[in-house]
């Protein structure tokens, strides 16, 4: 097992997290469990908001990515740690606003973002709406000018960089959803349209060049390209970029294969953006821009783990033993969209060796419920607890009711004593919003 600042195996060879044995988590909140170290999160979110007070020369802001896990509490965390957020939904949004988070700290991000969204921005007053088509620039425009407002936005550029887990590539045409692209001419083509409203101030650009990134290289070229775009448009438009958000995508641990990168170590990767940033505005004679970065894996992933009780076993001879659980792709389904590999612990027994090799399954109706493929395990026993590691991010955020079964709740672990953050579903939240209409309702006889 990879040994990790939050993850130990105590003296009762139990895994606890943040200082709380799993077993006990168990007993007392149950299983499927979502858990939560908040002392990671504040450290990783202190790591990225000191590093760029302490090296960047202009001013900054680290905006958590509030995507990777959205919640009232964590809304509470990044307010008292003075960062702020970016959000990609109304219910993001009202999220953060429900947990009294200062709407002029809050960035909202999308590629198609609905009316009542931009409108529902507007009216809360948010910093900054990053715009991303056309038709959202002459919404954000109409609506700003109904409400005698300016607002402020950033246009979502496409560098050409195209990053992945262990490799980038550099592109001149790009095929993504996301972005105006600055190699085919369409990121300046839209700097002239944005320019041009008058209920709408163009602060500058954004880019986010991809997720569960280690080549610190990549980021440094899409910074450069950034930088050399926002030169031209000084030179063109005679535009001044007074503020660059360069997005998010710090990879984390999941299994061996990928890098274990100790949490300051994420501040090289910002020391290497801030490098290039000073070292471009100097060359081409830019005022430093208001800095943002946005990470949001790399703050709340190896925060959290799940925890799960083994049930059924069905060993299929010279084939594959699974080891089925009480959760699946309803709680995390990014195996069965991405393939996502993880690491599993048999968190009541998590100091013995491992002696076989198990696929563990879910409980939904789909073959490819699985969390994790052939992976090492001691010999697990149904009502065993099993732990799987590095699942903070992206997992409650993309949770559904598939088979309508319940999403897990989650805690939070605080000085080793955990509460609840999110609250467990119940069958009565599951049939809240459905209705028989009066001709189904069933009939007396
Ligand atoms: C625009 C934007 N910013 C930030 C992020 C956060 O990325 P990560 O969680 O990999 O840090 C994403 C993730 O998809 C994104 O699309």
């Amino acid at each position: 097992m990879n040994e990790r600042e939050t993850l130990k195996i105590n003296e009762r060879g139990h895994l606890s997290i943040g200082g709380a044995d799993c077993v006990d988590l168990a007993k007392q909140f149950g299983t499927p469990l979502y858990v939560f170290d908040e002392a990671y999160i504040r450290n990783m979110m202190r790591i990225y908001r000191d590093t760029l007070a302490k090296k960047y020369k202009g001013k900054g802001l680290v905006l958590y990515a509030s995507k990777a896990f959205s919640c009232k509490a964590i809304y509470r965390i990044a307010d008292e740690e003075n960062i702020g957020v970016d959000v990609v939904s109304g219910g993001e949004l009202y999220t953060a606003l429900q947990a009294g988070f200062p709407a002029e700290k809050i960035y909202m991000h999308g590629n198609n973002k609905l009316d009542y969204e931009i409108g529902e921005a507007l009216d809360a007053g948010i910093g900054c709406i990053v715009a991303d088509a056309y038709s959202e620039i002459d919404k954000i425009d109409a609506e700003a000018k109904k409400r005698g407002i300016v607002q402020n936005i950033l246009l979502r550029i496409n560098p050409g960089v195209e990053a992945h887990t262990h490799a980038f590539v550099q592109t001149a045409t790009t095929d993504s959803k996301f972005g105006f692209s600055i190699a085919d001419g369409t990121a300046e083509a839209v700097t002239a349209y944005a320019l041009e409203k008058k209920n709408l101030h163009l602060q500058g650009y954004h880019c986010h060049i991809g997720s569960q990134i280690f080549e610190k290289q990549s980021f440094v070229i899409a910074v450069e390209k950034c930088m050399e775009f926002s030169a031209n448009m000084k030179e063109r438009f005679d535009f001044t970029v007074e503020t660059l958000n360069l997005g998010g995508g710090y990879g984390v641990w999941y299994t061996d294969e990928d890098r274990k990168i100790p949490a300051n170590g994420y501040a090289e990767y910002l020391e290497a953006l801030i490098d290039e940033v000073h070292k471009k505005a100097e060359e081409k004679q830019l005022p430093l821009p208001y800095l943002l970065i946005e990470p949001g894996r790399s703050i709340v992933g190896e925060a959290g783990i799940t925890l799960y009780t083994v049930g059924a076993i069905k060993d299929i001879p010279g084939v594959k033993k699974y080891l089925a659980v009480d959760g699946g792709m309803f709680d995390n389904p990014r195996y069965a969209l991405y393939q996502s590999k993880y690491t599993p612990v048999l968190a009541n027994r998590a100091n013995q060796e491992p002696t076989e090799i198990v696929t563990i399954a879910g409980k939904c109706c789909e073959s490819g419920d699985l969390i994790a493929v052939n992976v090492n395990l001691p010999k697990a026993e149904t009502g065993d607890l099993l732990a799987i590691l590095s699942t903070g991010a992206y997992n409650y955020s993309m949770a559904m009711n598939y088979n309508r079964n319940m999403i897990p709740p989650c805690v939070l672990v605080n000085e080793g004593v955990a509460e609840y953050i999110v609250r467990p579903q119940s069958y009565e939240d599951i049939v809240r919003n459905d209705i028989i209409p009066n001709r189904l309702q069933k009939k007396s006889k």
